[in-house]
């Protein structure tokens, strides 16, 4: 039997969703949005396929309708997803999923069980890329991690409903806590600038320190061009994923720098001097796939058991990056 899919919000990203399903084959997408301009053209778009549906509350009850996507601004996600929980459907909510913390622990608190049938957007866990390099990370031979540095920029899209970093740095949040199995981290320093009004930042620098691995995010909306980088320094060996790339996104270089070890140098410390190891660079195979694509799939084929053991993507997954989003708050 076909899934009856209900997609909220026809925006830029519910309309990249709504190609997603339809090639998934999925026939009839019911699609809301408040602007009529927004439904008017993800219609033209998708003529067969997509039903403009005027008031969500008949769908809310209908138990024919199980499946509801939220690609909505996080602001709205509150008001918009409690009657889905009150009637306990199947949620999928883009990232960051909620404007703070306090809003999903209320949600937390008053629907406990019907929460757990709740997905976060986090599309970067299923980017083969993203899996290529937690398998690069945990392999010893490439030494210990020392470093790795996030820069996610580009003009626009500019948000007027949250901070840069809940909508930009969520993303290489959830990235770090899949590198690090969600290890806890120490924030070292948060630095954001409101650049264009004095409610929402812009632009933002956060420092933390997971063991002895020092990581920085770099996050704007308001940078010339786009860049999408990941770069890990291992004692060993230096990965950088390019994501702006065609094809061989990945590059490791075999390059190293060290120190020689003190015992050779007759405890002379003053002869300490850093040597650099310059090998050969490898791009290596890996398929390119559709983040998004395979993101939806598994959501239209995932009940409310099994999307609260995915560890990554569950509601214990989507509060704890809105906990750290808040904890940095703090620190600002
Ligand atoms: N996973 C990703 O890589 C990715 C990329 C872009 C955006 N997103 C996320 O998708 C969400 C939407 O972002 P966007 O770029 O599409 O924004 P957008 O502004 O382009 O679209 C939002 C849409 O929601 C509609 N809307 C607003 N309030 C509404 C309400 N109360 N009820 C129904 N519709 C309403 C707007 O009319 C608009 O069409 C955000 O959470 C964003 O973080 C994720």
């Amino acid at each position: 039997m076909q899934k009856k899919i209900i997609l909220i919000g026809a925006g830029y990203w519910g309309t990249n969703i709504a190609n997603n399903l339809v090639k998934l084959g999925i026939k009839n997408i019911w699609l809301y949005d408040t602007s009529k301009k927004s439904l008017k053209t993800l219609k033209r778009r998708f003529p067969k396929n997509i039903n403009i549906i005027s008031n969500l509350n008949k769908f809310y009850k209908d138990k024919k309708f199980k499946y509801f996507i939220y690609a909505t601004p996080p602001s709205k996600n509150f008001r918009l997803i409690t009657p889905a929980l009150e009637n306990k459907k199947i949620i999928f909510v883009e990232k960051p999923g909620f404007k703070n913390l306090n809003e999903v622990d209320l949600l937390v608190k008053k629907y406990p069980k019907e929460i757990k049938s709740i997905m976060f957007g986090y599309i970067y866990m299923f980017n083969n890329y993203i899996n290529y390099i937690k398998k690069f990370i945990n392999n010893k031979k490439n030494g210990k991690i020392l470093y790795i540095r996030f820069i996610r920029q580009n003009l626009g899209p500019i948000r007027n409903d949250i901070d840069v970093s809940y909508d930009l740095s969520s993303h290489d949040l959830s990235i770090i806590n899949f590198l690090f199995n969600n290890k806890k981290f120490k924030i070292i320093k948060n630095q954001s600038y409101k650049l264009l009004n004095s409610q929402i930042a812009d632009l933002s620098n956060i420092s933390f320190k997971i063991n002895n691995t020092f990581i920085d995010i770099n996050n704007s909306w308001i940078n010339p061009d786009k860049i999408r980088s990941l770069i890990v320094i291992t004692k060993k060996k230096m990965l950088l994923f390019d994501e702006m790339l065609k094809d061989n996104k990945i590059k490791i270089y075999n390059k190293f720098a060290d120190y020689p070890k003190t015992e050779l140098l007759k405890n002379n410390f003053f002869n300490r001097k850093i040597k650099i190891h310059i090998g050969k660079n490898i791009s290596p195979k890996i398929k390119n796939n559709d983040p998004l694509y395979d993101e939806l799939k598994f959501f239209i084929n995932s009940n409310n058991k099994s999307l609260s053991k995915k560890k990554y993507l569950n509601i214990d997954a989507g509060r704890s990056i809105l906990k750290i989003l808040s904890n940095l708050d703090k620190k600002n």
